[in-house]
């Protein structure tokens, strides 16, 4: 089993550097009736097996049945050696929509804590004074470890921070070879000036990344994959850590395989500058 390296803040939170989505994970946005999930949770037994650590899901995915899912996967593994993120919806980001939808994660989950909860998306319907009461509650009465965002631009994550008693730890955000919001907005810059980890969502772009020809040349040059190159160049940026959905067990040997080495500066700078079709806003979820 792999040891998967770890970033640390300096207030304590330490996150692998890369872990497993479970977006798409018995379903989309609604849940697949034809799909029991065990094909899903199989998958996420064999990263565990390999010694990925954080599970990420949500929600909103699948209805729920996502969360259900990888309750299933982790049962039987020492919740200390789970590192568990999930997320609170957009429409439930009252004060009671807050505590009731965590409660419901934890049934789903079948655990009693979070490492990590998050705010999916924000919502300008909701006062944010409200939603983060409500997450500082759950920290208080330790159903959840660590509150973060996602989705969060600069000035939303000030007014979140100046908002939230306990620290705003984690940004997770749409950021790869292509999607470059979180460079454009300074909110890389951000995150390292204030102790905030940044938790990058589709460092492959779903697999498309793997196309370009100036990853197959550096994946040859360090006798990689382009894939493995594309998640390296995620990993390399300061305070950024990522997640990929892998129902494929090759792609979670693949992409382990991306993580106990590193692309010489010179070459994260080159990707930086000149990797083709970069946009400055997420087709996807932009930063809000
Ligand atoms: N906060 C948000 O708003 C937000 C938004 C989107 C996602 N997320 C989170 O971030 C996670 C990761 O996002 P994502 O799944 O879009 O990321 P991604 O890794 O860019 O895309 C996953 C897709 O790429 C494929 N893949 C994985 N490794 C591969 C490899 N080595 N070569 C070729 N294809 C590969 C997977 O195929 P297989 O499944 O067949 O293995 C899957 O179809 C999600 O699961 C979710 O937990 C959060």
């Amino acid at each position: 089993m792999e040891k998967i390296p770890e970033k640390s803040l300096k207030c304590g939170l330490s996150i692998p550097v890369f872990g497993m989505g479970t977006w798409m994970m018995g379903g989309d946005a609604k849940r697949n009736e034809n799909d029991n999930g065990e094909a899903a949770a199989t998958a996420l037994r064999c990263g565990l097996e390999r010694g990925l650590r954080h599970i990420d899901t949500a929600e909103m995915y699948a209805e729920g049945f996502s969360e259900e899912i990888t309750g299933r996967a982790i049962a039987g593994w020492a919740r200390k050696d789970i590192f568990l993120t999930s997320k609170v919806w957009s429409s439930n980001l009252d004060f009671d929509g807050v505590l009731r939808a965590a409660e419901k994660s934890l049934k789903r989950l079948k655990t009693d804590y979070l490492d990590l909860y998050l705010i999916h998306k924000p919502n300008d319907e909701f006062p944010m004074s409200e939603t983060f009461r409500a997450m500082n509650r759950l920290a208080d009465e330790k159903i959840i470890k660590h509150i973060g965002v996602s989705n969060f631009s600069v000035p939303r994550l000030k007014l979140a921070q100046s908002l939230s008693e306990r620290k705003i730890t984690v940004n997770q955000i749409h950021y790869n070879l292509i999607y470059r919001q979180p460079e454009a907005d300074r909110l890389v810059e951000y995150a390292l000036d204030n102790d905030i980890m940044l938790i990058a969502w589709r460092p492959l772009q779903k697999g498309a990344i793997s196309e370009a020809e100036i990853l197959k040349k550096l994946a040859a040059k360090y006798h990689k994959t382009a894939a493995q190159v594309a998640l390296n160049w995620v990993i390399s940026q300061p305070n950024t850590v990522t997640l990929s959905t892998m129902r494929n067990p090759e792609h979670i040997v693949e992409n382990i395989g991306a993580l106990d080495w590193r692309l010489d500066n010179d070459d994260v700078e080159m990707l930086r500058r000149h990797f083709p079709g970069q946009k400055k806003v997420s087709d996807a979820v932009p930063l809000l």
